[in-house]
């Protein structure tokens, strides 16, 4: 099949609004009629295992990040990730009952391969999330869980990141249930907001415009922080890459609470801020690292819900207002405004979005 940009500007933007159909894609895949959570026939039995060690690169090394948050707090399972330039020379030990997890988009990025085969020599048994079912991490493994993302285009990473995110979100609830952390009704719970989840990205996505005039505005920063808290740091973290990645603006991304020890001391009012914060029980705390960089004249956009924007509105340059969905699945919420805002600021600043200079889709060395 061609694959053309289907009367879109960029590959990027024809990407980022895919994403509520290859999510439904995914879900069609892995969670049957009845409701179950339907892994190929090998699958994974949580129950032999006490810790995951995780693996990546990129924007598939935030997937695995947020997922960690996910496991340690859903499934109660201590995760460990590590980039894949990194795991792969540390030597790490790998103890026993350790699910090795590979994600990668590509499945040919040269050092997560390395990773891999570090984690065979160690007689690890080998699982990888990926995009290319043919993939050299694919073949490689003993479970490959493809996110059916479809192909992806732009160098910049987006319907695979959100189709990674899922995939790991369904792994975290069967690991739940392994291991008897959730009972089956707060599992069926889980499983109806991801049902949920693609009419949730589209009313996202309706913030086009509104992202579309904020990114405008970051069009002309030098610098720009995003903040997050939990499992919203991850999605700081995308954020910027994206940012970085396509406009060339130098940003950077924070845990809220980290702000005191370090980047508060860049903020004036050249430095806009990106706070992504759903009003989920650490609202009030980001909030109050949020008025530190007001009161130091920082220019804040404010990405939240309606609840969170009533209580905290005052006084932001921009906001944003997302839908609200269960708390657990808003990392997959918010990668849409973190992608919309990066896609716009490039265009403002006219860059090359879906070849951005120095980049690559897939560093098969290393
Ligand atoms: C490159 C791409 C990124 C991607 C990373 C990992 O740097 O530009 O978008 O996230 O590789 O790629 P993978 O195919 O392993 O997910």
């Amino acid at each position: 099949t061609r694959i053309d940009k289907a009367g879109h500007k960029h590959f990027m933007a024809k990407e980022i609004a895919e994403q509520p159909g290859v999510i439904g894609d995914a879900l069609q895949q892995y969670i049957t009629a009845e409701g179950e959570i339907n892994l190929p026939e090998k699958g994974i039995d949580f129950s032999k295992i006490d810790r995951i060690t995780m693996v990546a690169c990129g924007t598939a090394f935030y997937a695995c990040l947020t997922a960690k948050y996910w496991f340690e707090q859903i499934a109660r399972l201590p995760v460990e990730v590590d980039v894949a330039s990194e795991f792969r020379y540390r030597e790490p030990p790998i103890p026993e009952r350790t699910l090795a997890l590979f994600v990668s988009q590509s499945g040919e990025t040269a050092d997560t391969l390395a990773a891999l085969r570090y984690c065979e020599g160690k007689a690890q048994t080998i699982t990888s999330v990926i995009n290319v079912p043919e993939s050299s991490i694919a073949r490689e493994s003993d479970l490959a869980l493809p996110i059916f993302a479809g192909v992806e285009v732009g160098v910049a990473s987006t319907k695979a990141f959100t189709c990674q995110l899922t995939v790991l979100f369904l792994l975290v609830l069967k690991a739940a249930k392994d291991h008897g952390a959730l009972d089956d009704a707060a599992i069926a719970d889980h499983i109806s907001h991801l049902r949920g989840l693609p009419a949730v990205l589209n009313t996202a996505l309706e913030q086009n415009d509104a992202l579309r005039d904020a990114a405008r505005k970051l069009a002309s920063a030098r610098d720009v922080l995003f903040l997050g808290r939990g499992h919203m740091y991850p999605l700081a973290l995308e954020g910027a890459l994206k940012l970085k990645e396509i406009s060339y603006i130098h940003a950077e991304a924070y845990a809220s609470g980290e702000l005191k020890h370090g980047p508060i001391a860049l903020v004036d009012e050249n430095v806009p801020v990106v706070v992504l914060a759903p009003r989920d029980p650490l609202f009030d705390k980001t909030v109050s690292n949020m008025q530190e960089v007001m009161a130091r004249k920082g220019k804040v956009i404010l990405v939240s819900d309606n609840k969170g924007l009533s209580e905290a509105n005052e006084g932001v340059w921009s906001s944003i207002e997302m839908p609200s969905i269960s708390d657990a699945l808003t990392p997959i919420l918010y990668a849409i405004p973190a992608q919309l805002l990066a896609y716009h600021t490039a265009v403002a600043k006219g860059t090359d979005v879906d070849q951005p200079r120095n980049l690559a889709k897939s560093v098969t060395v290393e």
